[in-house]
């Protein structure tokens, strides 16, 4: 299904996000599978918002590990705690970060990462399973919309994968 997506690239982000809601509900509509639907996820937000990296890692023993991704490449594996991703993973909440250089323990995978949004990834028992890492070259770049809306886009992933 849907070879392209359907959109206004130069519409402001709420519209671009609610363009895309259900052209993404469409691409998980009867897959099930975690990595097909990650690296579509990822391939929609990369695309629609030109952000510096899009992707996902996912808990393996007391790491996360790297999933599909759009961008440079990034390190492999993150310690609990350890990071936006590790912190977003140990707090099992959206973790927000304006400036890089301003949160203790960022790990700077590229020098362009600016500001950050990492969003946990839960089963349906509520553990969290992975996280959805998006980084700027912007400072400030992610507002209240954009976590209300990639929210609920990972509630879609969750629905999805882990139903
Ligand atoms: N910024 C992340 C590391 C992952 S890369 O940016 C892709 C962090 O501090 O958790």
């Amino acid at each position: 299904m849907a070879e392209s997506l359907l959109y206004d690239a130069n519409a402001p982000r709420e519209l671009r996000y609610q363009a895309l809601t259900s052209q993404l509900k469409a691409l998980f509509d009867g897959e099930h599978d975690e990595i097909a639907n990650a690296a579509n996820m990822a391939a929609v937000i990369a695309t629609a918002f030109r952000f510096h990296w899009v992707g996902f890692y996912f808990v393996k023993g007391n790491e996360l590990v790297l999933g599909p991704f759009q961008g440079p490449v990034a390190c492999t594996r993150i310690g609990r705690g350890k990071g936006v991703c590790g912190t977003a993973w140990e707090c099992a909440n959206t973790v927000v970060v304006p400036d890089v250089d301003s949160f203790q323990g960022h790990i700077a995978c590229s020098a362009l990462s600016k500001s950050e949004i990492v969003i946990p990834l839960k089963n349906m028992k509520g553990d969290v399973v992975g996280v959805l890492d998006i980084d700027s070259s912007q400072l400030n770049d992610f507002s209240e919309y954009d976590q209300h809306y990639l929210e609920s886009w990972v509630k879609l992933y969750e629905e999805a994968c882990y139903a």
